[in-house]
Formats: structure tokens, C-alpha cells, sequence
């Protein structure tokens, strides 16, 4: 507890750690057991029986959808996919070299710039904002994919699921099945996590009366950092750095006493294993048996044998970030895109979590413990 001068005593928690800033019936993680639910159903049973679309509508409309509903929300965002050809030329007079999300970020401003109802705060205006953030999210990232490598983006095609059409625009092929299956798996595993950095970021500025695009990008801008959403490909990066099982090991001491974090390990709320990534994994091992990208996924499991040893007992464990990479790797994604792929699954728990709190009608607005002088003389410029 710390004194503030207005008076009373408050709780100080450095970044926020532990501090619970609102009530939510959308998703719980029991980190100390490493348990996630959406709405009271284990997202192992979520991963196993549902879909991105209906997995969407519960965490939004907070039940499981009737056949009609589901087919109703569905074809919503179908009909949502293509956007404005003036957001592609936007996107296309970017710098090669942008980073996929902050090209994101731009994509999803310029989307709201060109929605007329974008500003409509209601319930029913920012429930429209969201859904049409949730389907053109992924025809933003794929066009990102597309004009990074020098090549027209895809149109989305009306007959295929969310991950089959997110799939079938990023790579320009249609996938099959068992491709399509895994994309739809990732993308419900990603759909929500809790208060994480990047929802609160967006749950502040939906707070501000401000509007669910500025909301969004705000989400994409924090998702990015590499400590959050941006780990995906930093864990890439480093097993292919390491290059083969035999030397993770190696890399691991070395980490240790550089005083290195290792990517894709550790959690502010799971100190158990993350189930999210025991869920990839086994995605992984099976997507890379006897394939050429097999490499990557030898070195994680070496690597997390080793991590585990050091650190485990600390509740240093893999989190979704480590096995994620190897599977988008596996499907064939551009390494650079897989920060891009985790915002289009957020989306559907961003938005869920700003038409949940909205009605509460209360701006987030903490405190800081002010540590600075209490009266300073102005010294005038020359007097310095
Ligand atoms: N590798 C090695 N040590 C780690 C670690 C990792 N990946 N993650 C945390 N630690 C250690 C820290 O060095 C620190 O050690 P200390 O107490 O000896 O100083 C301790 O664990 C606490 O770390 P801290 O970063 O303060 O905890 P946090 O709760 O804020 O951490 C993360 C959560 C996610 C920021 C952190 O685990 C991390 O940076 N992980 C790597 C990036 C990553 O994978 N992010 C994706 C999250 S889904």
C-alpha cells in the first residue's frame, strides 16, 4: 500500500501486475493449473469441436449460436471480406520493408477512415464496426503478404471458411483441408487471452468514447511489441539461428549467461504450461513429420527440454508463441507475417471485450505514483 498526497491509501502494482480493472464473463485463465475457457468451455474442447466463426460469435454474443444464427453470422462476414480499393493503395505506398504490423495498424485506420458509421458508438454501430474488422482484418493481412513480395493482392473468395479464404489469399493457392483445419485451429486459439497488453490497450481506448477502428489499431500497435504478439517470429528466428537440435543445447547456456530472455518461454499469468501450446505442439509434430521444415520443430523440442530443465521449477514454460511459429512455418507463411496472423484471430476477443465493457460507461484512467519534486523555482532560459 502507498500513501497518495490527495489523501487515502491505494495499491501500487507495477505494470499493472495482478490489478483487476473490470468485471468480464468472456474468458478466464486459471495460470497457477494452466487452464483457458471461453465462456466456461476449455479451449482444448473448443479447438477440437468448434470453428473461428462460431468460436467469434460465443465470445461476442456470449452463447453458443443456433444453426440459423451461425449461418446468419457467417455470411455477415463474407460479405464484409473485400475492402476498399483505396485501403490496398494505401498499403501498396508503404515501404517494402514495413513491418507487417505497423502496414496492419495503417490498414486498419485507413479502413475507418472510409467506413461513414466508423464513429457510431452505439451497440449496434460498434458491433458492426467489429464484425467487418473481423472478416477484412485478414484481407488486410493477406494484401500485406502479397505486396511485401512484389505481388498483386488476392480477391477473397465467397465459398470458403474464414481460415480457408485467410489461407487462400495470403498464399494464392487454395489450401486443402487438413491446411485449412490447422489455420481455423490457430485462429481460435489466438481469438482471446485474458487482459493481456493489447486488449487492455484497446479496451482503454474504446473507453474514451473514441471508435472501434482507433481501438483496433491501438490493439495491433501494442500486439506488436516483441515481449507480446512478436515473439511468434522472434522464436523462428531463433531456431533457425540455431539451425540443428545439437546445438540448443549450446544456445540455452549461452542465453543463461548473457542473461538472455529465451523467446516463446514465460508468462505474466500461466506458471504452468500454457495450453494453448500443448495444443500446437502436437499440431506441429504432426504438420512436420517427414517434411523438409521438420528442422525448426527438432530444434523447439530440444530446446524445450532444456528450457524447461534450467527454468521450469521458476514457471518458465513454453507459451503459444513457441509452437505457433513452427505450424505457420510448416503452412508455408512468410516468417515476418506471423505477428499479423495473431491480430487477425485477436480481433474477435478485442472486440468482444469493448461491447462487453462499453456499457459500464467508465473511461480507464490509473494513477501514477508521483516520486517528482513537490515546488520548483522556473529558472528563465539564460539563467541556466
Ligand atoms: N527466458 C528466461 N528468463 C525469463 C523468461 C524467458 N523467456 N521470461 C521471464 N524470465 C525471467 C526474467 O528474467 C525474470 O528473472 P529475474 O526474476 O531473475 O529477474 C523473471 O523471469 C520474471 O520476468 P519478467 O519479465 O519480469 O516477468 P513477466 O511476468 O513480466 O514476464 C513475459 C512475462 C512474457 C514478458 C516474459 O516471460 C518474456 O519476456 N518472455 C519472452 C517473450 C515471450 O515469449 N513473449 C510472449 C508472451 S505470450
Amino acid at each position: 500500500m502507498v500513501e497518495i498526497k490527495t489523501g487515502g491509501n491505494v495499491e501500487f502494482a507495477k505494470g499493472l501486475g495482478g490489478v483487476i480493472a473490470c468485471k468480464s464473463s468472456i474468458g478466464y485463465i486459471d495460470g497457477a493449473k494452466g487452464k483457458l475457457i471461453y465462456r466456461g468451455i476449455p479451449i482444448e474442447e473448443l479447438a477440437e469441436k468448434s470453428t473461428y466463426e462460431e468460436t467469434a460469435y460465443f465470445l461476442i454474443f456470449g452463447k453458443l449460436p443456433k444453426a440459423g444464427e451461425l449461418d446468419a453470422f457467417k455470411e455477415r462476414l463474407v460479405a464484409c471480406r473485400s475492402v476498399p480499393a483505396a485501403v490496398i493503395e494505401i498499403l501498396k505506398k508503404l515501404p517494402r520493408e514495413t513491418h507487417p504490423m505497423a502496414a496492419m495498424r495503417v490498414g486498419i485506420s485507413a479502413l475507418g477512415c472510409m467506413d461513414p458509421e466508423g464513429d457510431n458508438m452505439s451497440i449496434e454501430g460498434t458491433t458492426e464496426a467489429g464484425i467487418k474488422i473481423i472478416s477484412r482484418s485478414a484481407t488486410i493481412a493477406a494484401a500485406i503478404a502479397r505486396l511485401r513480395k512484389g505481388e498483386e493482392p488476392v480477391e477473397p473468395r465467397p465459398g470458403l471458411t474464414h481460415a480457408a479464404n485467410f489461407l487462400y489469399m495470403l498464399l494464392g493457392k487454395m489450401p486443402d483441408d487438413k491446411m485449412a483445419r490447422i489455420m481455423d485451429i490457430s485462429l481460435i486459439l489466438h481469438a482471446d487471452h485474458g487482459m493481456n497488453a493489447s486488449t487492455f490497450t484497446a479496451m482503454v481506448i474504446a473507453s474514451t468514447m473514441s471508435d472501434m477502428y482507433s481501438a483496433v489499431s491501438g490493439g495491433i500497435a501494442a500486439l506488436k511489441g516483441t515481449i507480446h504478439g512478436g515473439a511468434n517470429e522472434r522464436v523462428v528466428n531463433m531456431l533457425m539461428e540455431i539451425g540443428t537440435p545439437d546445438k540448443a543445447v549450446e544456445y540455452v547456456k549461452n542465453a543463461i549467461a548473457k542473461k538472455q530472455k529465451i523467446m516463446g518461454f514465460g508468462h505474466r499469468v500461466y506458471k504452468a504450461y500454457d495450453p494453448r501450446a500443448r495444443i500446437l505442439a502436437r499440431i506441429s509434430e504432426d504438420i512436420t513429420r517427414g517434411e523438409k521444415t521438420h528442422k525448426i520443430h527438432e530444434v523447439a523440442k530440444v530446446l524445450e527440454k532444456e528450457v524447461i530443465a534450467v527454468y521450469g521449477k521458476k514457471g518458465i514454460l513454453p507459451n503459444v508463441d513457441f509452437y505457433s511459429g513452427c505450424v505457420y512455418n510448416a503452412l508455408g507463411i512468410e516468417t515476418r507475417m506471423f505477428t499479423a496472423l495473431f491480430a487477425v484471430s485477436r480481433t474477435a476477443g478485442w472486440v468482444a471485450r469493448i461491447l462487453e465493457y462499453l456499457p459500464e460507461g467508465k473511461m480507464f484512467r490509473p494513477r501514477a505514483l508521483y516520486e517528482g519534486p513537490e515546488a520548483m523555482k522556473y529558472i528563465p532560459l539564460g539563467e541556466r
